[in-house]
């Protein structure tokens, strides 16, 4: 089999770099991050398996903004949950700045997938001193979780529509893991059953963040009362975040 694609200077550098290796003929439209086992997400190295999505950079966006409530809130031991963690980007990556902040917090890391809450422990392990404050929750959403509310919620559950997972690019169609892009017929399903069980689980004072499909409107979501929602876009100017307060 010949390679059906010409890899970029930055794939050819991230081979060279973790496997010389590799047979570069054999790489089809596999994504260069599956071959390496490695990519970077807020700066920092992440391991990575077909087990777990690929970490996007319009997702860095979520951690910035979840330090910045922490910021503006003087949250001084902040209690976070990472819904559909996969690799733990989100949660690590806020951890690990957290701990150069030298603050103290909570995070819960949880997926649907054992095998993805196996990558993200492996990337708590190498990329954080202190791991102990770091909890793995295998759960459908919350359904598994311990009773307690957060201060901060995270999800980037899969939020594209089913009609159109057979557009995407092959590279992500053939490769990713199918349980990390599907959302339901309008994309919304697993958004709108994490906001049903906010009030449960979100503190008074918390956020919760979600990342969002950008043909999604705030007429999407199904809303508990109390609750009320903005949508902001993302670093390619598109609609792509959620963000979910109490409504006073
Ligand atoms: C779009 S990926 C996001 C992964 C990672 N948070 C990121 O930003 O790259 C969605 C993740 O949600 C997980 N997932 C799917 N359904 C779930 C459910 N019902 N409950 C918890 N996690 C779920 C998938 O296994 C997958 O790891």
């Amino acid at each position: 089999m010949s390679s059906k694609r010409k890899l970029t200077p930055y794939e050819l550098n991230q081979l060279y770099k973790w496997t010389p290796q590799a047979d570069v003929s054999q790489i089809g439209d596999k994504p260069i991050e599956y071959v390496t086992g490695h990519t970077e997400f807020c700066g920092l190295d992440f391991l990575v398996t077909q087990d777990t999505l690929i970490p996007r950079i319009e997702s860095e966006q979520i951690v910035t903004t979840a330090l910045q409530f922490i910021e503006d809130k003087n949250l001084t031991h902040p209690t976070i949950a990472d819904i559909g963690t996969g690799s733990g980007c989100l949660g690590v990556s806020l951890a690990y700045k957290l701990s150069k902040m030298r603050l103290p917090y909570t995070i819960y890391l949880s997926d649907i997938s054992l095998k993805a809450l196996k990558v993200a422990d492996l990337n708590a392990q190498r990329l954080l001193h202190s791991p102990e404050n770091i909890f793995f929750q295998e759960s459908n959403l919350l359904e598994s979780f311990p009773k307690i509310k957060f201060d901060i919620i995270i999800a980037n559950l899969p939020y594209i529509p089913t009609k159109n997972i057979d557009n995407l690019d092959s590279s992500v169609q053939d490769y990713e893991p199918k349980n990390a892009l599907d959302g339901g017929p309008k994309g919304n399903l697993f958004i709108n059953a994490l906001l049903d069980k906010l009030p449960t689980f979100l503190h008074k004072n918390g956020i919760a963040l979600f990342e969002i499909d950008d043909t999604h409107t705030i007429d999407s979501f199904t809303l508990p009362k109390s609750l009320k929602t903005t949508i902001t876009n993302d670093c390619f100017n598109k609609p792509r975040f959620l963000s979910v307060s109490y409504n006073y």
